[in-house]
C-alpha cells in the first residue's frame, strides 16, 4: 500500500510498504480521510522524538476492514475516528477519570505487543502514535477506534481524531471556560480555531485572538474570536488594554514556542488561568518570575488531548457538528489526494489553511 513515510529526520516521501493483517486485538481501517496536522510536521523536524522509518498521521477517519481475533469494540463496516491514545479502562489513569493519559502502551512506533506490521523490504517501519493513517490502510489496536454515525462526513469526523478535540476540549474540558468569561488564544492554526470555537460554545464573552499572520487573525473571527492582537507587536500590553488591564480569565498557548508561552502566562489575570496546548521541543525552556505565580495565584495548565474521553467525546464533538453548533466543515480550507502530501506539508509550513485534510480516494 501507499504511505507517507518519514525516513529520517526532515526527509519524508510517499512510498509503497507492505501491511501485515490485524493481530488479536488489532483492527485493519481503510482510511478514507486524514488531517494534516502540526504535530506530524513536528515529528519530520524532529521537534517531537520518533523513531524512523516511520508512518505519520494521528488525526483520521475510515471504515473497519478486518477485524483481529477477541475484539467486540467495532466489526467491519463500522465508520470510525481513530484516538492516537489507546484507552484500556484498566489503568491508573483510565480507573481515575483521566483516560487521556491512559498508559496500555508507549507511543514508540510499535503497536501494543511491542512489533510492527508495517514493512518495507522486509524491514520494520513504524508508525506514529499507534496509528500510521497517511497511508491507504492502518492496522491500529481496537482500543485506539471508536465507531460513528454512517451519516458524518469523514473530513470532519477524521478532524475530530485530534485538532479539534484538543482545541475544543482546552476550551471546554481542560479549562473549563464559563459563560461572560474573557479568553486570549496565541496561535489561530487548527487548533488554536478550535480553541475558539471552544471558547466560544462556551458561551466566552470575550475571545482574543493573536497570531503573527494577519489572515490567520481574520479567519479567526469566522471561529468566534471577538477581538485581534498581532503578536509582532507588544501582544501582551495589547491584551491588557482589551480587559481593562486585568489579563484575561483563560490564556491558551497553542504554537509551543517559549517566547509566546511567556506571553500567554502574562495575559491571564490574577487567579487565572494559562492553559499550554501547543508542542514544543524537549529541548526548550520557558520561565516565570519566582515572586509571580504565589503573588497571582494564577494556574499555568498542560493541556494533553484536550482532557479527552474519547468514547463519550468524539460522538460528543460530532453532535456538536450535526447541530452547527461546530463549525468542521469550514476548518477544511483544502482537500489533498495522498500523492500532494508533499504539497499539503508546504502549505502547513506557509500557514495557508485552516486544516489541510488528505482524501484516500
Ligand atoms: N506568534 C504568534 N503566532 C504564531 C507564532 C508566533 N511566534 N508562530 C506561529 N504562529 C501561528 C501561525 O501563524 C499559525 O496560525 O501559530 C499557528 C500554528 O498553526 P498550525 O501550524 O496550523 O498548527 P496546529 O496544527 O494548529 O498546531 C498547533 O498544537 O497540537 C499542537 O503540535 C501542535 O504545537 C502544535 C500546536
Ligand atoms: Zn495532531
Amino acid at each position: 500500500m501507499k504511505a507517507v513515510v518519514a525516513t529520517e529526520r526532515d526527509r519524508f516521501e510517499v512510498m509503497n510498504v507492505d501491511l501485515d493483517p490485524p493481530n488479536a486485538g488489532e483492527v485493519l481501517v481503510k482510511m478514507v480521510a486524514t488531517g494534516v496536522c502540526h504535530s506530524d510536521l513536528s515529528i519530520i523536524n524532529g521537534t517531537i522524538p520518533s523513531p524512523f522509518p516511520v508512518v505519520l498521521g494521528h488525526e483520521g477517519a475510515g471504515i473497519v476492514e478486518q477485524i483481529g481475533d477477541e475484539v467486540t469494540q467495532v466489526a467491519p463496516g463500522d465508520h470510525v475516528v481513530l484516538s492516537f491514545i489507546p484507552q484500556c479502562g484498566e489503568c491508573y489513569h483510565c480507573a481515575h477519570g483521566q483516560p487521556f493519559l491512559c498508559t496500555a502502551g508507549k507511543p514508540d512506533g510499535c503497536q501494543l505487543d511491542g512489533t510492527t506490521r508495517v514493512h518495507r523490504d522486509g524491514d520494520a517501519v513504524f508508525v506514529m502514535s499507534f496509528l500510521g493513517n497517511m497511508a491507504e490502510y492502518a492496522v491500529v489496536p481496537a482500543i485506539c477506534v471508536v465507531p460513528i454515525e454512517k451519516t458524518i462526513d469523514f473530513k470532519a469526523a477524521a478532524l475530530v481524531g485530534c485538532g479539534v478535540t484538543t482545541g475544543v476540549g482546552a476550551a471546554i474540558k481542560t479549562a473549563a471556560v464559563h459563560p461572560g468569561a474573557t479568553v486570549a488564544v496565541f496561535g489561530c492554526g487548527g487548533v488554536g480555531v478550535s480553541v475558539i470555537q471552544g471558547a466560544r460554545i462556551a458561551g466566552a464573552k470575550q475571545i482574543i485572538a493573536v497570531d503573527l499572520s494577519a489572515e490567520k487573525m481574520e479567519n479567526a473571527r469566522r471561529f468566534g474570536a471577538t477581538h485581534t492582537v498581532t503578536a509582532g507587536g507588544d501582544p501582551v500590553r495589547e491584551v491588557m488594554e482589551l480587559t481593562a488591564g486585568f489579563g484575561v480569565d483563560f490564556s491558551f498557548e497553542v504554537i509551543g514556542h517559549p517566547s509566546t508561552i511567556e506571553s500567554c502566562i502574562k495575559c491571564a489575570r490574577r487567579g487565572g488561568n494559562a492553559v499550554l496546548v501547543g508542542v514544543g521541543r524537549a529541548q526548550e525552556r520557558f520561565s516565570v518570575s519566582s515572586l509571580i505565580l504565589p503573588l497571582t495565584a494564577k494556574n499555568i495548565v498542560g493541556c494533553m488531548y484536550g482532557s479527552v474521553n474519547f468514547k463519550a467525546d468524539f460522538p460528543m464533538y460530532l453532535d456538536l457538528y450535526r447541530t452547527g453548533a461546530l463549525d468542521l466543515d469550514g476548518m477544511v480550507s483544502r482537500t489533498y489526494s495522498l500523492d500532494e502530501v508533499p504539497q499539503a506539508f508546504a502549505d502547513l509550513e506557509r500557514g495557508v489553511n485552516t486544516r489541510g485534510v488528505i482524501l484516500h480516494g
